[in-house]
């Protein structure tokens, strides 16, 4: 039988352009290419279609999420960065369009700060995965794309 290629969207947010450089104690050594050829490696093993993207600029980011519906994507992987703490239009976007959605962070947000511990968007997602550095982005590939192969958690 033959199954149609998912199609996978990941949105990077602000300032996730200067990782490898970017508070690597943090963050890691990554680069976000690093991060973006490993997903595209996982991609190509996983036999889906995925297409990533980076912006600085919250409407940008909105732009993006309504155009990965407009192009007919079936999932988005975010890392909305700082706006994931704000952000009550990337909220609005994803409920506009109703794509399932997973969050990812490469830190684990909940030991920071205490204005990173609330998401505008983590009850409309289906999945979190955060605090595993580029590993994050890759088990919430996965997650998502076990979701969207069998809607129901296993
Ligand atoms: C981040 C966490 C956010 O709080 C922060 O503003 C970022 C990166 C992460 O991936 O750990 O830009 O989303």
């Amino acid at each position: 039988m033959t199954q149609t290629l998912l199609r996978i969207v990941v949105l990077h947010g602000p300032n996730l352009n200067l990782l490898g450089t970017r508070e690597p104690g943090l963050y890691g050594a990554h680069t976000l290419a690093d991060v973006d050829r490993a997903l595209a490696d996982l991609a190509s093993e996983l036999g889906v279609d995925l297409t990533t993207a980076q912006s600085n600029a919250e409407g940008a980011y909105v732009d993006a999420i309504q155009q990965a519906a407009r192009g007919g994507a079936d999932g988005l992987l975010l890392n909305p960065g700082a706006y994931t703490h704000t952000s009550i239009a990337i909220r609005d976007a994803l409920l506009a369009v109703g794509l399932p959605a997973v969050e990812v962070h490469l830190s684990n947000v909940h030991a920071r700060e205490p204005f990173r511990h609330h998401s505008t968007i983590a009850d409309v997602v289906v999945g979190r995965v955060m605090g595993f550095g580029l590993a994050s982005y890759l088990l919430g590939l996965r997650g998502l794309v076990d979701r969207l192969r069998a809607p129901r958690p296993a």
